[in-house]
């Protein structure tokens, strides 16, 4: 990782964790209306720079620690954690498939995780995670649904919505083109292609293999800021398309 790599991703990570308005603004509005942190041991799974782990730190006294596969990613966050004096947030660099967990938490965070995580080792994941929960712990997880505007991750670049729907002629080229080494190990198209597609009836399937069952879902679109569609899952047909961001809470089952 450079330099300027290194200053991207701090300041990037340093606005999810100081300001409420990130791309985890739902996420942050979510726990802080259904959930207390406070006191509780928390996982940060797939915590990638960092920003939103310590965003829970700062919020709620809890006892939190990131781990995540990406060494930039890390390295980042132990950069964040020193700028801010939060020396007590373990980071750490784990495959959990590879080298499990041996502790358990309340609360295990995936925010824009699961979607980056191939299904054949996405229910390992989940089956191991539902394990290290407590006694009445629960799993969050928030995506972007592949039906959404937003799934393609590409936004920022293409500034249309819906890019994976386009035909391949039309986009790979354009892809190409972009491409990019982001700040973590990949770059912009591999990132692309390695996601799985996820949406609510595959997210299903893959925690009732893993024995876990879904609490709470709020399925979140543009519409549901009229004021009288507040809090309404518009997550059916046409309306599923609109669907920014899943937000699903998970228990054992
Ligand atoms: C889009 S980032 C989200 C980071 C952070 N949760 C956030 O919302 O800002 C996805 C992260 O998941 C991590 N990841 C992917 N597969 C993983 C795995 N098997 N174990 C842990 N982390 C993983 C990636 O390295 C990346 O940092």
């Amino acid at each position: 990782m450079n330099e300027a790599q290194k200053a991207e991703g701090l300041a990037y990570a340093e606005r999810n964790m100081l300001e409420e308005n990130s791309h985890l603004m739902l996420d942050k509005a979510f726990i802080e209306t259904h959930y207390d942190l406070t006191g509780k041991k928390v996982l940060d799974f797939g915590c990638g720079m960092g920003g939103m782990t310590l965003w829970m730190d700062t919020h709620y006294n809890c006892d939190i620690k990131g781990i995540d596969i990406d060494a930039n990613h890390i390295g980042i966050c132990k950069i964040l954690r020193e700028k801010h004096n939060k020396g007590h947030v373990e980071f750490i660099l784990q495959d959990i498939v590879q080298n499990p967990l041996d502790e358990k938490f309340d609360y295990i965070f995936l925010n824009d995780v699961a979607e980056h995580i191939q299904p054949s080792y996405l229910e390992p994941i989940f089956a191991q995670l539902k394990n290290q929960l407590k006694e009445g712990g629960v799993i969050f997880v928030s995506y972007p649904p592949w039906e959404g505007p937003y799934a393609s991750h590409l936004n920022s670049i293409f500034k249309i919505p819906w890019a994976q729907y386009w035909p391949e002629w039309i986009m790979i080229p354009k892809l190409k083109k972009r491409n990019r080494i982001l700040v973590g190990e990949k770059d912009l198209m591999s990132e692309y292609f390695e996601l799985n597609h996820l949406n609510h009836k595959m997210l299903k399937g893959i925690i009732k293999k893993a024995g876990l069952k879904i609490e709470r879902r709020m399925s979140h679109t543009k519409l549901n800021q009229i004021s009288f569609l507040k809090g309404i899952n518009l997550n059916f047909f046409p309306f599923k398309y609109l669907v920014t961001k899943e937000l699903v809470v998970l228990r054992a089952e």
